[in-house]
């Protein structure tokens, strides 16, 4: 991806106006719950790619046990307010932040007991040598475990999702499930998963655009001005009708890399 800022401030508030304070993509905790059910963090070290606001690093340390989480991002000003957010939670002693540069991931490997990533993977182009990096740094019999904005297939759902991307300014080279998983499976990750919540977002999303044209509309033109309003209507506008028709999937993720297990 490039070095431009995808997140400033503005954009930030919009996100967290839809979606709550600290998390900038959708479902909040239940949705963190989602990813990690069934698996026990307690004491275990988990590395959160694409921490964003922090939202889902602390829900990761306190209310999932954690027992270390470290986020790595790529945008320097997001940590400034994750750290606001983290410093209020109460388990900040458990959280470590650190901004990074695109590529391989900067630890040793077999670091983690477990990496998660929420809806940040969208962003990386690279996902085949991303997913190699992720095997590399987890301990065997770990797991990765990870929320992706994914693309659909068919004539009508892909026209959908380009014109999402056409008038959005994010940077999203997806991929689609049969792909991931795919690209998993040839870096050696065994028992993989994915889980469509497509059936979940799109009426969600649905209901976003309302909010957005109803009760947040005031709030929100006092805080962006009328413009990026205008603008942003017009992009949850067309990704509602990609999720509608099919094209965007959030996906849950999961893969084991072999060995005894440490989950
Ligand atoms: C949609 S936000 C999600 C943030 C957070 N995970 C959440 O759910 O609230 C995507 C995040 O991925 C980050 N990101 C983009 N490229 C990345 C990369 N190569 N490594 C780590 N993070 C990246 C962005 O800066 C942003 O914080």
């Amino acid at each position: 991806m490039s070095n431009d800022i995808q997140y400033p401030d503005h954009f930030i508030t919009r996100l967290h106006s839809i979606w709550g304070e600290g998390f900038m993509s959708p479902g909040g905790p239940e949705e963190v719950g989602e990813i990690v059910r069934d698996l026990d963090l307690g004491s275990k070290t988990v590395l959160d790619i694409g921490f964003g606001t922090g939202g889902p690093a602390i829900e990761l340390a306190k209310k999932h046990q954690a027992g270390k989480v470290i986020g790595i991002d790529v945008e320097p000003q997001l940590r400034e307010r994750a750290l606001a957010n983290i410093e209020q939670s109460g388990v900040s002693d458990r959280i470590d932040l650190r901004i990074v540069e695109p590529g391989p991931l900067p630890f040793a490997d077999e670091s983690f007991d477990v990496v998660f990533s929420k809806d940040s993977m969208a962003h990386i182009e690279d996902k085949q040598a991303l997913f190699l990096e992720v095997k590399r740094v987890l301990k065997s019999g770990g797991v990765f475990v990870a929320s992706d904005w994914l693309s659909g297939s068919g004539e009508v759902a892909v026209a959908a999702l380009n014109e999402f991307r056409d008038v959005c300014h994010l940077v999203l080279p997806m991929a689609t499930a049969a792909e991931t998983e795919n690209m998993l499976l040839d870096a050696g990750f065994e028992n993989t998963s994915a889980r469509d919540r497509n059936e979940w977002y799109a009426p969600l999303c649905v209901a976003e655009v309302e909010r957005i044209e109803g009760p947040l509309r005031d709030q929100l033109i006092n805080e962006v001005g009328i413009e990026i309003y205008d603008h942003w209507l017009k992009v949850r506008t067309a990704l509602a009708k990609a999720t509608t028709v099919g094209g965007l999937r959030p996906t849950h993720l999961r893969a084991y890399k072999p060995g005894s297990s440490t989950m």
